[in-house]
């Protein structure tokens, strides 16, 4: 089962909205993929997602709801096999966390950035819903291409 972790700096706007975008679209898409997010800072642990990331995500069909913010631990590099940031910012957080054999973070969406939305308007949050669901196709593109190219070796090795 492959395990992928989103990672923001409070774990209440950006990572929440990929984790509950990609949750829906990886099971639309009939991938078993385990998904989760943590943030950088502690700030938030333990709350919900922030009002306007619930509401831009509830209108696009997202339920953030059920989601609370932890904070990442070192054992997040073992146990996911890919660790993606929102941001360079927190990609320089993870990489300063990770340990010598924890997985290497990357940016989530290439070499791109999904914009903090904190402190701006509800224009901000939509666009980080946009940005998930662009991130999570890629992924979901990629995932399967990953797939076909398995099948094709065992029907070789066969
Ligand atoms: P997030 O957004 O990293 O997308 O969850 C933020 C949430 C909280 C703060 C900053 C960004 N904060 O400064 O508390």
């Amino acid at each position: 089962m492959t395990r992928l972790l989103f990672v923001c700096l409070g774990n209440i706007c950006r990572s929440p909205t990929v984790e509950a975008v990609a949750r829906v679209e990886f099971a639309r898409a009939g991938l078993g993929i385990e998904v989760d997010s943590a943030g950088t800072a502690g700030y938030h642990v333990g709350e919900p997602p922030d009002a306007r990331s619930i509401a831009a995500g509830a209108a696009q069909g997202y339920d953030l709801l059920p989601l609370r913010a932890r904070k990442i631990a070192t054992i997040d590099f073992r146990r996911f096999d890919r660790v993606f940031a929102m941001d360079r910012d927190n990609l320089r957080a993870l990489r300063a966390l990770r340990p010598h054999d924890g997985v290497e973070p990357e940016l989530f969406l290439g070499d791109g950035e999904v914009p903090d939305p904190y402190y701006g308007d509800a224009s901000g949050f939509d666009r980080v819903v946009m940005l998930a669901r662009e991130g999570v196709a890629t992924l979901i593109a990629g995932l399967r291409a990953q797939e076909r190219d398995v099948g094709a070796h065992r029907m070789a090795d066969a």
